[in-house]
Protein backbone atom coordinates (compact mmCIF):
# COMPACT_ATOMS: atom_id res chain seq x y z
CA UNK A 1 0.00 0.00 0.00
CA UNK A 2 1.12 3.30 -0.71
CA UNK A 3 0.69 6.08 1.85
CA UNK A 4 0.29 9.29 0.42
CA UNK A 5 0.96 12.67 2.78
CA UNK A 6 -1.22 15.36 1.60
CA UNK A 7 -0.49 18.70 2.48
CA UNK A 8 -2.83 21.46 3.59
CA UNK A 9 -0.92 24.69 3.72
CA UNK A 10 -3.39 26.28 1.03
CA UNK A 11 -6.90 26.36 1.11
CA UNK A 12 -7.78 24.15 -2.06
CA UNK A 13 -4.85 21.67 -0.86
CA UNK A 14 -6.29 22.06 3.22
CA UNK A 15 -10.10 20.89 1.49
CA UNK A 16 -9.04 18.22 -0.47
CA UNK A 17 -7.01 16.62 2.41
CA UNK A 18 -9.62 16.66 4.35
CA UNK A 19 -12.62 15.26 2.10
CA UNK A 20 -9.99 12.09 1.04
CA UNK A 21 -9.84 11.64 5.29
CA UNK A 22 -13.53 11.52 5.38
CA UNK A 23 -14.30 9.70 2.57
CA UNK A 24 -11.76 6.91 3.44
CA UNK A 25 -13.26 7.25 7.33
CA UNK A 26 -17.06 6.72 5.92
CA UNK A 27 -15.20 4.30 3.90
CA UNK A 28 -14.64 2.64 7.23
CA UNK A 29 -10.46 2.73 6.77
CA UNK A 30 -7.66 4.66 8.68
CA UNK A 31 -6.05 7.51 7.95
CA UNK A 32 -3.41 9.82 9.98
CA UNK A 33 -4.74 13.01 11.42
CA UNK A 34 -2.74 16.17 13.31
CA UNK A 35 -4.11 17.08 16.50
CA UNK A 36 -2.93 19.72 18.92
CA UNK A 37 -1.03 16.74 21.41
CA UNK A 38 0.37 14.06 18.92
CA UNK A 39 -0.40 12.67 15.22
CA UNK A 40 -4.00 10.30 15.43
CA UNK A 41 -4.33 7.40 13.59
CA UNK A 42 -8.16 8.07 13.02
CA UNK A 43 -11.42 5.09 12.54
CA UNK A 44 -15.02 5.71 13.08
CA UNK A 45 -15.43 4.86 16.66
CA UNK A 46 -18.70 3.57 16.10
CA UNK A 47 -18.11 0.91 13.17
CA UNK A 48 -16.00 -2.24 14.87
CA UNK A 49 -14.62 -3.48 11.76
CA UNK A 50 -12.39 0.23 11.11
CA UNK A 51 -11.55 -0.46 14.43
CA UNK A 52 -10.28 -3.36 14.47
CA UNK A 53 -7.65 -1.98 11.74
CA UNK A 54 -6.47 0.52 14.13
CA UNK A 55 -5.26 -2.53 16.44
CA UNK A 56 -3.89 -4.27 13.13
CA UNK A 57 -2.01 -1.53 11.72
CA UNK A 58 0.09 -0.63 15.08
CA UNK A 59 0.19 -4.48 16.65
CA UNK A 60 -1.52 -3.00 19.73
CA UNK A 61 -2.54 -5.43 22.17
CA UNK A 62 -6.50 -5.42 22.04
CA UNK A 63 -6.36 -5.12 26.25
CA UNK A 64 -5.29 -1.33 25.22
CA UNK A 65 -8.17 0.93 24.89
CA UNK A 66 -8.60 3.43 22.80
CA UNK A 67 -9.49 7.36 22.62
CA UNK A 68 -12.71 8.10 21.90
CA UNK A 69 -12.34 11.80 20.05
CA UNK A 70 -15.96 14.21 19.68
CA UNK A 71 -16.85 16.65 17.14
CA UNK A 72 -18.47 18.50 19.40
CA UNK A 73 -19.86 18.92 23.08
CA UNK A 74 -23.46 17.52 21.69
CA UNK A 75 -22.06 13.84 20.87
CA UNK A 76 -20.50 13.49 24.10
CA UNK A 77 -24.13 12.06 25.47
CA UNK A 78 -23.96 9.36 22.60
CA UNK A 79 -20.72 7.62 23.56
CA UNK A 80 -20.78 8.25 27.92
CA UNK A 81 -22.91 9.43 31.19
CA UNK A 82 -21.51 11.41 33.88
CA UNK A 83 -22.52 10.52 37.11
CA UNK A 84 -24.60 12.89 38.83
CA UNK A 85 -21.70 13.01 41.76
CA UNK A 86 -19.26 14.25 40.02
CA UNK A 87 -21.07 16.01 37.26
CA UNK A 88 -20.08 19.42 38.05
CA UNK A 89 -16.55 19.23 38.85
CA UNK A 90 -16.53 17.31 34.65
CA UNK A 91 -18.58 20.58 33.65
CA UNK A 92 -15.69 22.89 34.75
CA UNK A 93 -12.92 20.70 33.13
CA UNK A 94 -14.56 20.45 30.24
CA UNK A 95 -15.73 24.38 30.23
CA UNK A 96 -11.76 25.13 30.72
CA UNK A 97 -10.06 22.68 28.81
CA UNK A 98 -11.78 20.96 25.78
CA UNK A 99 -11.32 21.37 22.98
CA UNK A 100 -8.09 20.39 24.22
CA UNK A 101 -5.58 18.07 25.24
CA UNK A 102 -7.27 16.95 28.08
CA UNK A 103 -8.91 13.61 28.21
CA UNK A 104 -11.81 12.15 30.49
CA UNK A 105 -12.86 8.35 31.57
CA UNK A 106 -16.47 8.24 31.95
CA UNK A 107 -18.73 5.29 32.16
CA UNK A 108 -19.27 4.31 28.49
CA UNK A 109 -22.78 3.99 26.41
CA UNK A 110 -23.44 0.67 25.05
CA UNK A 111 -23.15 2.13 21.41
CA UNK A 112 -19.62 2.42 21.84
CA UNK A 113 -18.31 -1.11 20.88
CA UNK A 114 -16.30 -3.16 23.73
CA UNK A 115 -13.38 -3.39 21.26
CA UNK A 116 -12.90 0.55 21.87
CA UNK A 117 -13.17 0.04 25.18
CA UNK A 118 -10.91 -3.42 25.52
CA UNK A 119 -14.10 -3.96 27.74
CA UNK A 120 -14.17 -1.88 30.43
CA UNK A 121 -16.66 0.04 31.40
CA UNK A 122 -15.35 3.35 30.61
CA UNK A 123 -14.47 5.04 27.45
CA UNK A 124 -11.92 7.62 27.17
CA UNK A 125 -12.63 11.11 25.83
CA UNK A 126 -11.90 14.10 24.66
CA UNK A 127 -12.39 16.96 21.61
CA UNK A 128 -9.31 17.89 19.81
CA UNK A 129 -8.33 21.55 19.50
CA UNK A 130 -6.78 20.91 15.97
CA UNK A 131 -8.45 22.84 13.48
CA UNK A 132 -7.69 19.89 10.67
CA UNK A 133 -8.91 17.59 13.15
CA UNK A 134 -11.69 19.18 13.85
CA UNK A 135 -12.71 20.02 10.29
CA UNK A 136 -12.70 16.06 9.80
CA UNK A 137 -14.22 15.10 13.03
CA UNK A 138 -16.90 17.99 12.02
CA UNK A 139 -17.69 16.37 8.22
CA UNK A 140 -17.76 12.69 9.29
CA UNK A 141 -20.29 14.09 11.80
CA UNK A 142 -19.63 10.83 14.35
CA UNK A 143 -16.94 10.33 17.27
CA UNK A 144 -13.31 9.39 15.58
CA UNK A 145 -11.10 6.43 17.74
CA UNK A 146 -7.85 7.43 17.52
CA UNK A 147 -4.30 6.70 19.57
CA UNK A 148 -1.39 7.75 18.45
CA UNK A 149 -0.23 7.58 15.10
CA UNK A 150 3.08 4.54 15.78
CA UNK A 151 3.19 0.96 16.26
CA UNK A 152 2.70 -0.05 19.79
CA UNK A 153 5.30 0.62 22.73
CA UNK A 154 7.17 3.18 19.81
CA UNK A 155 7.58 6.72 20.14
CA UNK A 156 4.56 9.24 19.61
CA UNK A 157 4.73 10.98 16.28
CA UNK A 158 4.59 14.65 16.05
CA UNK A 159 4.62 15.35 12.14
CA UNK A 160 3.78 13.93 9.09
CA UNK A 161 7.30 12.18 8.40
CA UNK A 162 7.19 10.56 12.09
CA UNK A 163 4.28 9.33 11.19
CA UNK A 164 5.43 7.84 7.54
CA UNK A 165 8.58 6.38 9.51
CA UNK A 166 6.41 4.34 11.87
CA UNK A 167 2.91 3.00 9.49
CA UNK A 168 4.19 4.05 5.65
CA UNK A 169 3.23 1.04 3.55
CA UNK A 170 0.39 0.41 6.06
CA UNK A 171 -2.44 3.06 5.89
CA UNK A 172 -4.15 5.33 3.29
CA UNK A 173 -3.23 8.58 3.57
CA UNK A 174 -1.71 11.09 6.73
CA UNK A 175 -3.06 14.36 6.68
CA UNK A 176 0.18 16.77 7.67
CA UNK A 177 -0.60 19.68 9.60
CA UNK A 178 2.74 20.78 10.35
CA UNK A 179 4.17 19.82 14.06
CA UNK A 180 2.25 19.42 16.85
CA UNK A 181 1.72 21.80 19.24
CA UNK A 182 1.93 20.07 22.21
CA UNK A 183 4.33 17.71 21.61
CA UNK A 184 3.12 15.25 24.33
CA UNK A 185 -0.38 12.91 24.53
CA UNK A 186 -3.55 14.43 26.26
CA UNK A 187 -3.20 14.49 30.13
CA UNK A 188 -5.77 11.44 31.16
CA UNK A 189 -8.11 11.51 34.07
CA UNK A 190 -10.33 10.09 35.87
CA UNK A 191 -12.97 11.84 38.66
CA UNK A 192 -14.14 10.29 41.46
CA UNK A 193 -16.72 11.30 43.95
CA UNK A 194 -15.27 12.30 47.48
CA UNK A 195 -16.27 14.46 50.10
CA UNK A 196 -15.29 17.81 50.95
CA UNK A 197 -13.50 17.29 47.37
CA UNK A 198 -14.31 15.15 44.54
CA UNK A 199 -11.23 13.16 43.79
CA UNK A 200 -9.40 13.67 39.99
CA UNK A 201 -6.59 10.67 39.58
CA UNK A 202 -4.47 11.31 37.17
CA UNK A 203 -3.56 8.50 34.75
CA UNK A 204 -1.45 9.45 32.58
CA UNK A 205 0.36 13.04 33.31
CA UNK A 206 0.27 15.61 29.87
CA UNK A 207 -0.24 19.04 28.88
CA UNK A 208 -2.95 19.44 31.40
CA UNK A 209 -0.76 19.49 34.63
CA UNK A 210 -1.47 18.64 38.41
CA UNK A 211 -0.64 22.26 39.08
CA UNK A 212 -3.91 23.27 36.74
CA UNK A 213 -6.13 19.77 37.64
CA UNK A 214 -5.64 20.41 41.20
CA UNK A 215 -8.06 23.51 41.04
CA UNK A 216 -10.59 21.19 40.21
CA UNK A 217 -10.80 18.78 43.14
CA UNK A 218 -8.03 16.65 45.38
CA UNK A 219 -5.40 15.16 43.64
CA UNK A 220 -4.24 11.96 42.83
CA UNK A 221 -1.29 10.35 41.00
CA UNK A 222 -1.95 7.05 39.58
CA UNK A 223 1.72 5.32 40.53
CA UNK A 224 0.83 1.50 39.96
CA UNK A 225 2.47 0.34 37.08
CA UNK A 226 1.30 -2.41 34.58
CA UNK A 227 3.11 -4.86 33.13
CA UNK A 228 0.99 -7.02 31.17
CA UNK A 229 -2.74 -7.80 31.18
CA UNK A 230 -5.72 -5.62 31.21
CA UNK A 231 -6.12 -3.02 33.79
CA UNK A 232 -8.01 0.25 34.22
CA UNK A 233 -4.88 1.97 32.38
CA UNK A 234 -3.63 -0.61 30.38
CA UNK A 235 -1.42 1.95 28.26
CA UNK A 236 0.87 2.74 31.02
CA UNK A 237 3.09 -0.18 30.54
CA UNK A 238 5.98 -0.32 32.32
CA UNK A 239 7.75 -0.22 28.84
CA UNK A 240 6.51 2.57 26.63
CA UNK A 241 7.51 5.56 24.47
CA UNK A 242 10.59 3.41 23.98
CA UNK A 243 13.38 4.01 21.36
CA UNK A 244 15.13 0.93 19.82
CA UNK A 245 18.39 2.34 21.70
CA UNK A 246 18.73 1.27 24.99
CA UNK A 247 18.16 4.73 26.74
CA UNK A 248 19.43 5.48 30.70
CA UNK A 249 17.94 8.82 32.62
CA UNK A 250 20.22 10.25 34.85
CA UNK A 251 19.46 11.73 38.43
CA UNK A 252 22.76 13.40 39.01
CA UNK A 253 25.39 14.11 36.50
CA UNK A 254 28.09 11.11 38.23
CA UNK A 255 25.61 8.77 37.77
CA UNK A 256 27.62 8.59 34.15
CA UNK A 257 31.06 7.15 33.78
CA UNK A 258 31.53 6.47 29.87
CA UNK A 259 32.73 2.91 28.98
CA UNK A 260 35.68 2.31 26.79
CA UNK A 261 34.89 1.73 23.06
CA UNK A 262 31.11 2.70 23.71
CA UNK A 263 29.42 5.19 21.85
CA UNK A 264 26.79 7.25 23.41
CA UNK A 265 24.03 10.60 22.95
CA UNK A 266 23.05 13.05 25.08
CA UNK A 267 19.14 14.30 25.43
CA UNK A 268 20.20 17.34 27.15
CA UNK A 269 17.60 19.23 28.82
CA UNK A 270 19.29 23.13 27.94
CA UNK A 271 22.13 22.34 27.32
CA UNK A 272 23.97 23.79 30.21
CA UNK A 273 27.37 23.20 31.04
CA UNK A 274 27.25 24.39 34.41
CA UNK A 275 24.61 21.73 35.15
CA UNK A 276 27.07 18.75 34.68
CA UNK A 277 25.98 16.35 32.65
CA UNK A 278 27.64 17.95 29.14
CA UNK A 279 30.75 16.78 28.47
CA UNK A 280 31.24 16.93 24.58
CA UNK A 281 34.11 14.62 25.03
CA UNK A 282 31.67 11.84 26.06
CA UNK A 283 28.98 12.09 23.48
CA UNK A 284 28.78 11.32 20.02
CA UNK A 285 25.61 13.94 19.67
CA UNK A 286 23.97 15.93 22.01
CA UNK A 287 20.69 17.61 21.52
CA UNK A 288 19.17 20.28 23.21
CA UNK A 289 15.07 20.11 24.38
CA UNK A 290 15.13 23.36 25.41
CA UNK A 291 18.23 25.62 24.45
CA UNK A 292 18.81 28.50 27.12
CA UNK A 293 16.44 28.58 29.86
CA UNK A 294 15.16 24.99 30.08
CA UNK A 295 11.20 25.96 29.02
CA UNK A 296 9.10 22.93 30.00
CA UNK A 297 6.59 23.32 27.36
CA UNK A 298 9.18 24.51 24.69
CA UNK A 299 11.10 20.61 25.95
CA UNK A 300 7.85 18.74 25.10
CA UNK A 301 6.79 20.05 21.85
CA UNK A 302 10.54 18.84 21.03
CA UNK A 303 10.55 15.59 23.04
CA UNK A 304 9.70 12.82 20.66
CA UNK A 305 11.64 14.28 18.08
CA UNK A 306 14.71 14.89 19.86
CA UNK A 307 13.96 11.16 20.64
CA UNK A 308 13.40 10.06 17.13
CA UNK A 309 16.29 11.64 16.27
CA UNK A 310 18.85 10.27 19.08
CA UNK A 311 17.87 7.03 18.28
CA UNK A 312 18.83 6.71 14.31
CA UNK A 313 21.97 7.19 15.48
CA UNK A 314 22.58 3.52 16.11
CA UNK A 315 24.54 4.60 19.41
CA UNK A 316 24.93 2.38 22.21
CA UNK A 317 22.77 4.12 24.56
CA UNK A 318 21.00 7.35 24.60
CA UNK A 319 21.55 9.41 28.22
CA UNK A 320 18.96 11.53 29.08
CA UNK A 321 19.60 14.53 31.62
CA UNK A 322 16.74 14.52 34.71
CA UNK A 323 14.23 17.29 34.17
CA UNK A 324 12.07 19.52 36.66
CA UNK A 325 9.28 17.43 37.83
CA UNK A 326 6.46 20.26 37.66
CA UNK A 327 4.43 21.40 34.85
CA UNK A 328 4.80 19.62 31.71
CA UNK A 329 8.07 17.79 33.57
CA UNK A 330 5.75 15.18 35.15
CA UNK A 331 5.05 14.22 31.72
CA UNK A 332 8.67 13.49 30.30
CA UNK A 333 9.76 12.27 33.57
CA UNK A 334 7.49 9.70 33.23
CA UNK A 335 7.81 8.86 29.71
CA UNK A 336 11.66 8.59 30.19
CA UNK A 337 11.09 5.77 33.55
CA UNK A 338 9.26 4.45 30.66
CA UNK A 339 11.72 4.23 28.44
CA UNK A 340 14.38 3.59 30.30
CA UNK A 341 12.69 0.13 31.15
CA UNK A 342 13.78 -2.90 28.34
CA UNK A 343 11.23 -4.55 26.85
CA UNK A 344 11.54 -8.12 28.32
O1 LIG B 1 -3.23 13.11 22.90
C1 LIG B 1 -3.72 11.99 22.83
O2 LIG B 1 -4.38 11.49 23.76
C2 LIG B 1 -3.47 11.19 21.54
C3 LIG B 1 -4.16 11.94 20.41
C4 LIG B 1 -4.10 11.20 19.11
O3 LIG B 1 -5.48 12.25 20.76
N1 LIG B 1 -3.96 9.86 21.67
C5 LIG B 1 -3.33 8.92 22.43
O4 LIG B 1 -3.91 7.67 22.35
O5 LIG B 1 -2.35 9.16 23.09
P1 LIG B 1 -3.15 6.35 22.83
O6 LIG B 1 -4.03 5.22 22.43
O7 LIG B 1 -1.77 6.33 22.32
O8 LIG B 1 -3.20 6.45 24.37
C6 LIG B 1 -4.45 6.40 25.01
C7 LIG B 1 -4.33 5.74 26.35
C8 LIG B 1 -4.16 4.25 26.24
O9 LIG B 1 -2.85 3.91 26.42
C9 LIG B 1 -5.04 3.70 27.34
O10 LIG B 1 -4.30 3.21 28.40
C10 LIG B 1 -5.80 4.88 27.87
O11 LIG B 1 -5.59 5.92 26.98
N2 LIG B 1 -7.21 4.56 27.92
C11 LIG B 1 -8.10 4.57 26.92
N3 LIG B 1 -9.31 4.20 27.34
C12 LIG B 1 -9.18 3.93 28.65
C13 LIG B 1 -10.07 3.49 29.66
N4 LIG B 1 -11.35 3.26 29.42
N5 LIG B 1 -9.58 3.34 30.90
C14 LIG B 1 -8.28 3.60 31.17
N6 LIG B 1 -7.38 4.02 30.26
C15 LIG B 1 -7.83 4.16 29.03
MG1 LIG C 1 0.24 5.99 22.31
Amino acid sequence: MSTPILPTDQPPLLHHAVEEAVRLLQAGDVVALPTETVYGLAADALNPQAVAKIFEVKERPTFDPLIVHLADIKMLDLVADIPEEVKKTVARLIERYWPGPLTLLLPKKPCVPDLVTAGLPTVAVRISSHPIFKRVATALNRPIAAPSANRFGAISPTSASAVLAELGGRIPLIVDGGACLHGLESTIIKVTPATPKNLITIVRPGPVTPEDLKLYGRLERMTRTVVDGASEAPGQLASHYAPRTPLRLLSKPSDFTPEEGKRYALMSYRGEEKDGYLDLADFEQVMILSPGNGKLPEAAVRFFYVLRELDKLGVDEIIAEPMLEHGMGVAMMDKLRRASVRPA
